[in-house]
């Protein structure tokens, strides 16, 4: 198929499939030493992207502010494109539904009861959470892919960091890993104009409505839930993930 590269999509805070562009995102070839991000929404896309991006300029602070994040790393969308990051459903579903409230291009997310069937029954604009994290765990063992966990990285980030930079082939000073550490944690991502959306115009996100940088903990669900929803949710999710050796860690 014809190559795109990534450069063509740069600028673009989105490249969205549309029935325009589909048939180049569709024939959109990765070299062999590109860098794919696959996150679910709301799984800490910019919390990889800062991390990566972190690790690619060796720890330079400064090079990391050159730009917002969504434009160091665009964005494509793709139907299997490699490095997926997972984080906990109930956790994703609480993150997307703010996401929704305070984002202007997105559907109104309407009541919290009304968006859990929503988010269950995988009517969400990028498609289910069951079927991207199935998909991708069932897939990655035959590529080069590195499956990461939200949680995991919360719990030990430079742990995570560490194989990030060796599945990169870089190998960074214990001093620049701290730091990037240091750089990529919640606090100060969240005062980062180049990470938390701030440039972003009102109209399209109101973070007066619920912050880009929310909260980035594990285990908010627990804040949202009730208990019927959390029953309902655990029989869904047995049904769906069923055969799927994943497991994910609900609270830290
Ligand atoms: P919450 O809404 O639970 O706070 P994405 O980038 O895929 O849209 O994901 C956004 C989620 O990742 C938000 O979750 C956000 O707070 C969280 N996040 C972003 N940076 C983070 C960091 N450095 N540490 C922990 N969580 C982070």
């Amino acid at each position: 198929g014809k190559q795109i590269k990534l450069k063509e999509v740069e600028g673009t805070l989105l490249q969205l499939a549309t029935v325009d562009n589909w048939n180049q995102i569709q024939s959109f070839e990765a070299k062999p030493d590109d860098l794919l991000i696959c996150t679910y929404p709301k799984a800490g896309t910019t919390w990889i992207q800062e991390i990566v991006d972190m690790i690619e300029q060796n720890g330079d602070v400064e090079k990391c502010q050159r730009a917002i994040i969504q434009q160091r790393h665009p964005f494509i969308e793709w139907a299997r494109p490699p490095q997926p990051s997972a984080r906990n459903a109930k956790d994703c579903m609480v993150s997307y539904y703010h996401f929704q409230r305070m984002n202007h291009k997105l559907p109104d997310p309407g009541t919290w009861e009304e968006y859990f069937e929503t988010f269950i029954n995988g009517k969400v604009v990028w498609g289910s959470w069951f079927d991207h994290v199935k998909g991708w765990w069932e897939m990655k063992d035959r590529y080069q892919i590195l499956f990461l966990f939200y949680e995991d990285i919360k719990r030990d980030p430079k742990h995570e960091i560490q194989k990030v930079m060796k599945f990169m082939g870089k190998n960074l000073d214990e001093t620049v890993l701290d730091k990037i550490v240091q750089e990529t944690s919640f606090e100060k991502m969240k005062e980062n104009p180049m990470t938390n959306r701030s440039t972003v115009s009102k109209s399209i996100m109101d973070q007066s409505i619920s912050p880009f940088m929310r909260k980035g903990t594990v285990g908010d669900w627990k804040n949202h839930f009730t208990v019927a929803q959390n029953e309902r949710f655990d029989e869904v999710y047995r049904k769906k993930m069923e055969g799927t050796s994943i497991n994910f860690c609900m609270e830290l």
